[in-house]
């Protein structure tokens, strides 16, 4: 007799629970489009992040994208929570992880730089995606145009100041007469990039030797066989590269090959010098335009891809002294120094 009542008061709770949770569930579908649309910052929202393999630029964005989301009201841990996920440059890891990402159901998805975007953007074409620093969205089949991006894709490009930092190496390393350019085969970001500079040191009048590595572990090899060719290597925004570029400045300065990357972070690990964008400004802007997609006041269709007019000065006085170079007034005036001094 216990028993049974017992148990009949189980059903009724049980009942009760059922009926509470499709309550809820209906009371929350209703609500979801209006609450949106008055872009309530206290709703609490989620972010699914992809960032392609670890490397100081890469690691520098997703703080950045963190920092701008903050500054836009989304705090992690109070009105946000984010899935993070890092691909370590396995494209099957990166396919996996895109799908749990989407599965996730999170409110805008995030890929920081290209594999991790073209995965993301492969897995689902009606989620949002905020691209996290892509050198050119177009050719990597990720949006049709920069000014209208057409699908669910849209973002920040970081299209490296190429011109500006062949002028500067050309101030830099003024008997410089061949370039040689390294860079993995696998990133259409660095086939695009690689193009536009041969390019523009052809127009200045550089031999342009290029090099292509399958992967990481050519990387040391390749380096000691260009340090015996060219005057100085160029480094395009390649992850594969930025990943080991502390063995490529090992085996660089054995022969004392100036190096000229494309961005700060890489003159920080040895690179003598460059014109670049600002990573953790670059990942703050990404983050800006989660949080207006996450808000309901831009779309990815209609939402340029943001792009940067100029970048920073950076000089690594270290690399310099131990190349036997010595860097103009002009240009250290208004260079942000790395490697003491
Ligand atoms: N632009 C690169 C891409 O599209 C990603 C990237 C951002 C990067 N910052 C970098 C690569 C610095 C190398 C070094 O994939």
């Amino acid at each position: 007799m216990k028993n049974k009542g017992l148990i009949f008061s189980y059903v009724l709770l049980f009942g009760f629970l059922v009926t509470m949770y499709g309550y809820g569930m209906g009371v929350k579908q209703a609500k979801i489009p209006a609450l949106t649309k008055q872009s309530t910052l206290t709703d609490h929202k989620t972010v699914g992040i992809l960032q392609y393999v670890s490397h100081p630029a890469l690691d520098t964005i997703k703080e950045g994208v963190i920092a701008g989301l903050k500054k836009a009201g989304y705090t992690e841990g109070k009105n946000l929570t984010i899935f993070f996920q890092n691909g370590q440059a396995d494209q099957s890891k990166l396919a996996t992880m895109s799908q749990q990402l989407v599965d996730s159901k999170a409110d805008v998805l995030v890929g920081i730089a290209t594999p991790a975007a073209q995965a993301l953007a492969n897995t689902t074409h009606s989620m949002p995606i905020v691209l996290g620093a892509v050198t050119d969205p177009v050719s990597a089949n990720l949006v049709k145009s920069l000014k209208e991006p057409g699908g669910n894709v849209t973002g920040v490009s970081d299209k490296a100041p190429v011109k500006a930092q062949f002028q500067l190496a050309k101030k830099l390393l003024p008997k410089a007469k061949t370039v040689g350019m390294l860079y993995s085969s696998s990133e259409d970001n660095s086939k695009y990039q690689v193009a536009e500079a041969t390019k523009i040191a052809d127009e200045l009048g550089y031999t342009v030797k290029k090099y292509a590595v399958p992967s990481t572990n050519e990387i040391s090899q390749t380096v000691q066989v260009m340090s015996q060719s060219v005057d100085f290597i160029y480094v395009p925004l390649d992850n594969t590269i930025a990943n080991a570029m502390a063995s490529v400045v090992a085996e660089a300065n054995k022969s004392k090959t100036p190096i000229i990357p494309s961005v700060d972070t890489m003159v920080e690990q040895g690179g003598l010098a460059t014109v670049g964008i600002n990573q953790k400004e670059l990942g703050i802007k990404t983050g800006e335009m989660v949080a207006a997609i996450l808000n309901g006041d831009s779309k990815p269709a209609t939402t340029p891809v943001y792009t940067f007019s100029d970048g920073d000065v950076v000089v690594n006085q270290k690399q310099a002294k131990l190349l036997g170079i010595t860097i103009p007034e002009t240009i250290l005036k208004k260079a942000k120094i790395e490697g003491g001094e």
